[in-house]
């Protein structure tokens, strides 16, 4: 079993560079079924969850080239079955996109169901609609999930709730369906515009991502023969404005669109720490002072986002005064706090709220990832405290952060991965 042993109390400072976007690539890498040709994808954050996507779409037929450590050619020309592997796609939640994706393509897909971060209920009821409306049958038994369809026809698909995996999956579906497909209420992530981008790139006709309604014209074939470079990671880049914030460090976080940032700018500002956006992709954040009491509400983009939610989670636990932290998107999202109360924290959680009360500093402790994002907010914290903290369950961790350990020990952290 591997771990991290962290001695804490080290500010971070210096400069770290964002990888590209773990939710663009599991997106991006599924919609390359959609294409019959081959395509070139630069900026591929060199994570499990990539490595496992790159795995499954080998097993279906699909040619694959590490041209270096972040670029991949994907030659989809090939691809001889619909039917994904279960036990490796049931390994992680991005797998759904399987569905759009082999159904938009080939009118068939199996796909076991989503396994990932356990982050309590996460049905796909929205991504199941917009198939049917599109006119495939969808059947979920046996722990798997099967689509097929003789024609998909463009139509109009209204999202009950704002749901990142559903705007990318319909409109991954859509792509090729004849007609125009017209999704409502959709999601605005930064992911999704670079997953349109991305198709469009292709020679898709998406319109409108980024806003509230997605307008897609169907399109007779994908032709590929291009490069698209992912959009740099926003969770990645608002973990390290957050740990330089919790560590009273200063750092300059290098290759991230500061636009997508802005949720988290102005809750740092609100806390009494410092930022300055020096060019539009790169900003420096640091704090002299203990940071002030705040309360959050997660909330879809552009709101503060569900996945830096454990990292503030760790500042408010040493914030001057007591903040409550609203959860609106998953209810098993505060696990990690039980893990910082094993630090010396004050936080007593319910349901979806939790209410900090802040403390001085964190002791170490031995504390265990319940998922990805509680991971590197148990490492932040680590950094943080007094003593020897080790954080266990990396592979939760791995998941999504390049290099992580690497990244922070550059900006002077005192950490290091060890095999028990
Ligand atoms: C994506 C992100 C995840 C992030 C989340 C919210 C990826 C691979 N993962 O997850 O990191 O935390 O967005 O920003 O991009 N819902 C339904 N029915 C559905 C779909 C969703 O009820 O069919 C609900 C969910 O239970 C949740 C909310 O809608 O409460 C938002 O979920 P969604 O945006 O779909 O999250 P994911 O795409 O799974």
């Amino acid at each position: 079993m591997e771990k991290l042993v962290i001695n804490g109390k080290t500010p971070l400072k210096g400069d770290v560079t964002i990888s590209g976007a773990k939710n663009a690539a599991v997106a991006i890498l599924p919609a390359t079924l959609l294409i019959d040709g081959i395509c070139t994808i630069d900026n591929v954050p060199n994570i499990s969850d990539v490595k496992i996507y790159c795995d499954i779409l080998q097993d279906l037929g699909a040619k694959i080239t590490w041209n270096n450590e972040h670029e991949i050619t994907v030659d989809t020309r090939n691809i001889n079955s619909y039917n994904s592997p279960l036990e490796k796609t049931s390994k992680f939640r991005a797998s759904y996109y399987l569905i759009g994706s082999l159904l938009g393509r080939f009118g068939h897909a199996q796909v076991g169901m989503p396994g990932g971060c356990n982050l309590g209920a996460r049905p796909i009821d929205q991504h199941i609609k917009g198939f049917e409306a599109l006119g495939a049958k969808v059947d979920v038994s046996q722990g798997k999930i099967t689509a097929t369809a003789e024609d998909l026809i463009g139509t109009s698909v209204y999202l009950d709730m704002v749901s990142v995996g559903a705007t990318i999956n319909v409109m991954l579906a859509a792509v090729l369906a004849e007609g125009t497909t017209i999704i409502d209420n959709v999601a605005k992530e930064p992911h999704i515009v670079d997953v349109a981008n991305f198709l469009n790139t292709m020679g898709a006709d998406i319109r409108g991502a980024g806003t509230d309604v997605i307008k897609i014209n169907g399109v007779k074939k994908l032709h590929g023969n291009a490069t698209y470079s992912i959009v740099p990671d926003q969770i990645e880049a608002g973990t390290f404005m957050l740990a330089a914030v919790a560590t009273k460090g200063d750092v300059t976080i290098r290759n991230c669109i500061t636009k997508h940032l802005e949720p988290i700018i102005a809750k740092i500002i609100e806390m009494g720490a410092e930022v300055d956006d020096i060019d539009g992709d790169n900003i420096r954040v640091w704090c002299t002072k203990r940071p002030k009491k705040i309360n959050i509400k997660t909330l879809p983009y552009p709101g503060f986002p569900t996945d830096l939610q454990p990292q503030m989670g760790v500042i408010l636990s040493m914030a001057d005064g007591t903040s409550i932290i609203n959860e609106s998107i998953w209810e098993s999202r505060f696990q990690y706090t039980e893990e910082l109360n094993k630090m010396g924290a004050k936080i007593s959680a319910h349901g979806k709220t939790a209410v900090f009360d802040g403390v001085e500093g964190l002791v170490g402790a031995p504390v265990y990832a319940s998922d990805l994002r509680a991971g590197a907010a148990l490492i932040i914290a680590g950094i943080c405290a007094e003593g020897t903290t080790e954080v266990y369950n990396l592979s939760h961790i791995d998941r999504g952060y390049e290099n992580i350990e690497e990244k922070f020990k550059k900006l002077g952290a005192n950490i290091e991965r060890v095999v028990e």
